[in-house]
């Protein structure tokens, strides 16, 4: 029988410490991806066996909502709420500061303005997300209407940025959004002030959203495997 993925463990971790953080009666954003699946599917246990209830959740992305309802977590939206008490999510990179880079599912936009709104806002990842500096593994997804993508990208190219649009795997032309639009992957030699080019970037007329998420976060759960034996580490 084959080991464990360790990876597959961390993420399962952090994604069962962080549904363990959410208590009955609460607004839970449900971010995306698969650490956020782990929390997602957690919370859902939780609430079959009793051991919380009254929860709602405000999906950020298409496949947070298939996920809710497959595990038994009633939805709600933005319209119908006027708080949301904690957002769970995971990120691609994860600096000292507790800066981000996300959208490596190209849900970026919604979980933006899903996890801003939290009062308490939980990252999860894997222990190989962790950087010195954003932009170390990762390139920082843009979302852009379609009609923009070109003048987006020359914009970019005179920035200093290398854009690539990013593109679908077994369907044939680039990722479609949530939302309609399109993304590009971009490439900085190094990102010396995050807080600014998260700015900048979404200053370019066509850019819907970045994937720069800076002072926002305010606990980072962080899945390791030391000696075989799975732990979660808080910053
Ligand atoms: C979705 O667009 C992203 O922001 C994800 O939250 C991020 O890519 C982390 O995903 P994984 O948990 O699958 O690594």
């Amino acid at each position: 029988m084959s080991a464990a993925d360790p990876v597959k463990v961390m993420k399962q971790e952090v994604g069962k410490a962080a549904a363990a953080l959410v208590k009955s009666g609460t607004i839970v954003g449900l971010g995306t991806g698969s650490t956020t699946a782990y929390a997602i599917e957690y919370i859902g246990e939780r609430l079959k066996s009793g051991e919380i209830k009254d929860i709602v959740g405000v999906p950020t992305s298409f496949q947070a909502e298939v996920l809710a309802k497959q595990y038994g977590i009633p939805l709600t939206t933005l319209d119908a709420i006027d708080h949301i008490d904690i957002a769970i999510d995971g990120a691609d990179e994860v600096d000292p500061q507790k800066n981000l880079i996300k959208g490596g599912g190209a849900a970026h936009t919604r979980e933006k303005v899903v996890d801003y709104l939290a009062n308490q806002f939980v990252v999860v990842v894997d222990a190989g997300k962790m950087v010195d500096k954003l932009g170390s593994t990762f390139a920082v997804p843009v979302e852009v209407i379609p009609m923009a993508i070109t003048p987006v990208m020359n914009a970019i190219a005179k920035m200093g940025g290398k854009a690539e649009l990013r593109m679908g795997i077994r369907k044939a032309g680039p990722v479609i959004t949530d939302q309609g639009n399109m993304v590009v992957d971009v490439r900085f030699d190094d990102i010396p002030d995050p807080v600014n080019l998260e700015k900048t970037l979404n200053n370019i007329p066509g850019v819907l959203e970045n994937g720069i998420f800076v002072n926002c976060a305010d606990i980072v759960l962080i899945g390791e495997v030391i000696d075989g034996q799975p732990s979660v580490r808080q910053i």
